[in-house]
């Protein structure tokens, strides 16, 4: 039966230009594209070729000059430093442009570079903002990572500027983040010509005289800057994301496309409009971050929550409920675990009772497989829509979901429910053959990818094409596996390369063991995501050590720890690993980790026929059971 999804479903697929076309009239656009989409030179297709426009016009100043200046646009709730702040779209606006101004006068220009190192507080999303608003391309680097992944993404984007902070706050642990920085820049073979800090009271950060400037002083002095027209394929930021190596990929996001695909998904997937208080529960700099804490909401003239504080232990499993309550939220969005954690320590959510929830209408999750036992959890206790769906930092936006502005569908537990207008999900075999419904195989997208979406790695159209496009001709492989239901309900799986998801948080498992090689006495290596109650998956690591080592196995095992700590960040949760005498491997030399997972997890395995040495899977499991894992777990 038609409803309003499956209408824009089927333009959209079947007449993409005019869909998305008639949407992007919406926006403000100082030039009008000439072409919608652009296939002239495939495999890279671009939207909105010809039109200019500015991404913060529209977060910003197009409400102001209609009307809307003394709406709510911001809205800080920090916990952790005990602070409430509201920005109008007008004070926001203000910040902005004198940002916009600070980052001129220290020669920032359209394309220029400018990495933002920042805890979840306003000046971050101001400094972005102020980018956009000069047609700077900025590159959010996520607190929890350690100099060493800063370093890396300082030397791909070479920043022209970096804005950070003196510190972040983790609960009640101050972080501070200047020595982070400084150690990266000094890591790093690029080196930006200046830094803005943010000083905070709980650390004040010490300034490098002529590379380092105070974020008030220099505020004192600026002068507003105007929005810069940029075009509409011009890049708005990357954002670096964990790939199979060490190497993160530097997703780009355009402008134009961005703007039109946000815009639209505010309503039609959160189902929620100008004036509507929408909260993403998420730190900017993740996916989630970018487009639902600072783009879409203001892009929509919504009232968006920066929270800068835990789901628990802030003061406790309460706050959730508070935040929703206190700030009138209609429209939510958090990863599963942070309902898990909430779970966990209120498991009959008494603390809900102390707040009035009245204004809150849906939950969205996201990050990783919603499980049943939370949305059941959510469900029962919130009693409002929880809905989950599934996307990726590539996307930006969601690729599946129940669009809540469109069409309410039945919730199937354990799927992010049918693919988004603009979004033709096919599920392949290795022939990039249609597999049937119902049956597992490869979750891929056919060309051309909505806007909104990466059109390129950061000046490596090679490893783009080599990572996305190259395996299944015509399709962008989502590197999720999977299967369509005989109604094309989409169920995520499981990813197919060794990316896992840490408590919403997407990390490489190639990048920890090329840590953990470094260790001088460790001759091979192999960590692999374990199931975990809280975060979804833990990295759990396996060390061979060189012949003859005599060291205590506890010394290097708490070594090998630190050292991920330190090269990828606390982030990466790697908090245990255990030293065996062999991996057990094919006999063409393949890790076996999907085996070894399976033993770590309790789950029935066979046996594979290529392995070389079946004995090696006993050792194993021996141990395991001795850190706690698999049927021998005491
Ligand atoms: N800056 C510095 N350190 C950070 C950090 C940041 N921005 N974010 C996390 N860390 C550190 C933490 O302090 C912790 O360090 P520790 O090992 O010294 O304790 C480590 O990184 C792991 O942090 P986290 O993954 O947050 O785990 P946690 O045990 O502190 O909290 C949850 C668990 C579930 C409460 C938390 O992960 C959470 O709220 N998750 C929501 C996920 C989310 O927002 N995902 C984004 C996608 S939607
Ligand atoms: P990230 O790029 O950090 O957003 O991580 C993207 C990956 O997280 C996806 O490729 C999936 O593996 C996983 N993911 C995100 N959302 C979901 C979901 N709703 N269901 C299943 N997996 C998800």
């Amino acid at each position: 039966m038609s409803n309003l999804y499956t209408e824009a479903y089927d333009q959209s697929i079947h007449d993409p230009e005019a869909f998305w076309g008639q949407i992007a009239e919406e926006c403000h656009w100082y030039r009008r594209w000439d072409k919608v989409l652009d296939d002239s030179n495939k495999p890279f297709y671009r939207w909105f070729t010809g039109g200019e426009m500015n991404t913060c016009y529209n977060a910003l100043d197009l409400h102001i000059d209609n009307g809307l200046g003394e709406n709510t646009a911001l809205i800080y709730d920090s916990p952790v430093t005990d602070t409430k702040r509201e920005y109008t779209y007008l004070d926001l606006r203000d910040e902005v442009a004198k940002f916009a101004g600070v980052l001129a006068a220290k020669d920032v220009q359209k394309g220029d570079r400018v990495i933002i190192y920042m805890p979840m507080i306003p000046e971050a999303a101001i400094a972005m903002l102020a980018c956009a608003r000069i047609g700077a391309v900025h590159s959010v680097v996520f607190g929890g990572f350690a100099a060493a992944e800063l370093a890396t993404r300082i030397n791909d984007a070479k920043p022209k500027v970096i804005v950070s902070a003196s510190c972040g706050i983790e609960v009640k642990k101050v972080i501070p983040y200047k020595p982070l920085l400084d150690e990266a820049i000094s890591l790093s073979t690029s080196k930006p010509e200046s830094c803005v800090i943010f000083q905070r009271k709980m650390a004040q950060a010490e300034l490098k005289s002529g590379r380092d400037f105070d974020w008030d002083d220099l505020m004192l002095k600026a002068k507003p800057h105007d929005c810069v027209p940029v075009k509409a394929t011009d890049p708005l930021y990357i954002l670096y994301t964990s790939g199979t190596t060490g190497q993160p990929k530097g997703v780009v996001r355009d402008n134009g496309g961005h703007l039109v695909a946000l815009k639209w998904s505010m309503k039609a997937i959160y189902g929620v409009d100008q004036g509507d208080v929408y909260w993403a529960a998420s730190d900017i700099g993740w996916v989630v971050g970018h487009s639902y804490i600072v783009y879409g909401p203001l892009f929509r003239g919504c009232t968006t929550v920066l929270f800068e504080g835990k789901p628990v232990g802030t003061p406790d499993a309460g706050v959730f409920w508070r935040v929703i309550s206190e700030h009138g939220v209609k429209s939510m969005f958090t990863a599963p675990t942070a309902f898990r954690a909430i779970k966990r320590e209120d498991p009959e959510a008494r603390l809900m009772a102390d707040y009035d929830l009245s204004d809150f209408e849906i939950l969205f999750l996201a990050g990783e497989r919603t499980d049943s036992d939370t949305l059941k959890w959510a469900e029962d206790n919130i009693k409002v829509p929880v809905i989950d769906h599934w996307w990726q930092t590539e996307t930006g936006w969601a690729i599946a979901a129940n669009c809540m502005g469109l069409h309410h569908f039945p919730v199937k537990p354990g799927s992010p429910t049918k693919a988004v207008p603009g979004w033709d999900v096919q599920v392949v075999d290795p022939n990039t053959k249609p597999v049937p419904p119902g049956e597992i195989g490869a979750i891929v997208v056919k060309l051309p990818l909505p806007p909104g979406t990466l059109p390129t790695l950061w000046q490596n159209d090679k490893r783009y094409v080599e990572a996305y496009l190259e395996e299944f001709p015509g399709y962008y492989k989502t590197a999720d596996a999977g299967y369509i239901d005989e109604e094309g309900y989409i169920y995520v799986m499981t990813r197919t390369d060794d990316i896992i998801n840490v408590a919403g948080h997407r990390l490489s498992t190639g990048a920890m063991e090329e840590v953990l090689a470094n260790h001088p006495l460790v001759a091979e290596c192999a960590v692999m995501g374990v199931e975990d109650q809280l975060k979804g998956q833990v990295p759990l690591g396996f060390l061979v050590l060189n012949a003859g080592v005599t060291e205590d196995h506890d010394k290097i095992i708490k070594e090998a720890i630190q050292m991920v700590r330190e090269q990828i960040g606390p982030v990466a949760s790697f908090k245990t690993a255990t030293i065996v005498k062999r991996l057990p491997k094919t006999r063409s030399g393949k890790i076996l980790r999907g085996t070894m997972r399976s033993i770590a997890d309790c789950k029935e395995y066979k046996v594979p026929a290529t392995i070389d040495d079946p004995v090696i899977l006993d050792e194993i499991e021996e141990s395991l059971g001795a850190i706690g894992y698999g049927k021998k777990a005491p």
